[in-house]
């Protein structure tokens, strides 16, 4: 059966639910059918009519509003049985009934009339329909378990997707700003660049001393005990006496014979006034080319303190909001709390110490603070549950690697933490999830977190146990070295220093408790 595909959240379920002769309709005979099929479709031709539509509707005003769990069957005709979707709505797209005719109604009333509503010969309708083995009356019960069986699972999946789109779209727009803000300045402190472009003005001027105040929004920018002034060839004391002699001046201006000012001016914001005195060359005064360059070079530092007062600010909402996202996974379990960090932080040490380049160490830090984002799709139920999971519940839990990955894999940026989210519950003999990979098949990254995580679950206390002692956490990862853990990794991780962890844990430890 050829359907017309359309990029509707609910288009995978109508396809499931259609080869099981079951159509999905909106509820609210005014909403456009989303899933139209052609004319040959006789069912979904009969469900969708004006007359079948108008039942639907007006049948389900018995439901709850939400229709988001499961509801008894109804049957506004004979043989017409409309079932309640049970998926937010606002997942769904708008609410949705499935709807099927029982073999019951192709002899009687029922397929008359809606043949007549979709103006189609009700005896062909009849005939093909009962070609297709409908559904029998018996079965009503089985159908409406199956309908909210897949619809549930349906719902589930996107509650994982959704998540993960609105993540990728934040991402995407934070770390694209990032990463070009971060080539802007790319290897140069503000004060490094200022000290370049200040000899640069000084030897192109030949004068003796060049020097830069930053004020206003820019202040920040240096370091504090510079005191806001840069300088070269004189102390920033003496320069900072110059500068407070001086009336700031609205444009550059050559002040006696020797001295030129510029304001470092970008758009109406000043950020800052640039000097250059005691010409060397010629006859020792300063000209009006003199201070056109001086202006010039004015110009460029506004140009530059700006983008870095930019940069500044994007790098502090680029970290703002991955605490605020490791906030939120850690929010699922409160249990878990400041896990992120503390994986995070054994798993910069590892690697540290197993001799990782300083990038990577950057990498690894961001994996251990995301690894466990899929778990933001994961029922709150099945985290905070203080028995042991059921069988199908851990087969819940076991998807959010995948998830994880899913939800950070579009996003470029991220491409270097991705192994470490994907895998980081994959075991060195192959017995761990989602993909059983083995021993050095397993990416870095992986195994550095495993550790990590292993270390921290087992440290801290869980919503199933209390903490264990730190012998037993070791001798017990000892133990399993080389089938869980990577052995050469664990050999590192034993020479770090777990102080830093601590202090975290006290911390983490003491937020929860005065949170409670
Ligand atoms: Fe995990």
């Amino acid at each position: 059966m050829k359907l017309v595909t359309t990029n509707h959240p609910l288009e995978q379920l109508n396809r499931a639910l259609r080869e099981a002769d079951v159509v999905l309709v909106p509820i609210d005979a005014n909403d456009a059918d989303p899933f139209p099929g052609s004319m040959s479709d006789i069912l979904r031709t009969l469900c969708t009519s004006p007359m079948a539509r108008a039942l639907i509707t007006r049948a389900s005003a018995r439901w709850t509003v939400s229709a988001a769990t499961a509801q008894d069957p109804l049957e506004p005709r004979v043989g017409l049985i409309v079932l309640a979707l049970p998926i937010q709505r606002t997942l769904a797209g708008g609410r949705f009934a499935a709807v099927t005719l029982l073999s019951d109604a192709i002899d009687g009333e029922t397929v008359d009339q809606l043949a007549h509503s979709a103006r189609i010969d009700a005896r062909i309708a009849r005939t093909i329909l009962a070609t297709n083995a409908p559904w029998e009356r018996r079965s009503v019960k089985r159908l409406a378990r199956l309908v909210a069986s897949l619809a549930r699972s349906e719902g589930e999946r996107l509650v994982g997707v959704e998540a993960g789109t609105r993540l990728s779209a934040a991402w995407e727009e934070l770390h694209l700003l990032h990463s070009l803000s971060s080539e802007m300045t790319l290897g140069s402190a503000p004060e490094s660049f200022i000290t370049r472009t200040l000899t640069e003005v000084r030897e192109t001027l030949g004068c003796s001393w060049t020097a830069l105040r930053v004020s206003g929004a820019a202040e920040p920018l240096l370091d504090a005990s510079l005191g806001g002034i840069v300088s070269a060839g004189i102390a920033p004391a003496a320069a900072s006496k110059i500068f407070d002699n001086a009336n700031a001046p609205s444009r550059a201006i050559v002040v006696g014979t020797d001295l030129v000012l510029a304001p470092v001016r970008r758009n109406e914001t000043v950020l800052g006034l640039l000097a250059a005195g005691d010409r060397r060359d010629g006859d020792n005064a300063m000209s009006n080319w003199e201070r056109t360059l001086v202006e010039t070079a004015a110009g460029h530092l506004a140009v530059f303190l700006d983008n870095a007062r930019l940069y500044r600010d994007l790098d502090a909402m680029f970290m703002g909001s991955l605490s605020a996202l490791v906030s939120a996974i850690d929010a699922k379990d409160p249990y878990t709390r400041g896990h992120s960090q503390r994986v995070a932080l054994l798993s910069r040490q590892i690697a540290e110490a197993a001799g990782l380049a300083s990038n990577e160490l950057k990498n690894i830090h961001i994996a251990g603070l995301v690894h466990d984002v899929g778990k933001i799709g994961m029922p709150e139920a099945i985290l905070r549950k203080q028995d042991r999971l059921t069988e199908e519940e851990f087969a819940v839990v076991k998807q959010h690697p995948e998830i994880g990955f899913r939800i950070l894999r579009d996003i470029p940026q991220f491409a270097p933490v991705l192994d470490g989210v994907r895998y980081h519950h994959e075991r060195i003999d192959g017995r761990g999830y989602p993909h059983g990979l083995k021993g050095s098949d397993i990416p870095l990254f992986a195994r550095i977190i495993a550790i990590a995580d292993t270390f921290d679950a087992m440290s801290s206390n869980r919503t199933y146990r209390a903490a264990k002692p730190r012998e037993v956490v070791l001798a017990e990862m000892l133990g399993c070295a080389g089938s869980q853990l990577d052995p050469q990794l664990f050999a590192h991780f034993r020479s770090i220093e777990l102080r830093g962890y601590d202090a975290l844990n006290a911390a983490h430890a003491a937020a929860m408790r005065d949170a409670a």
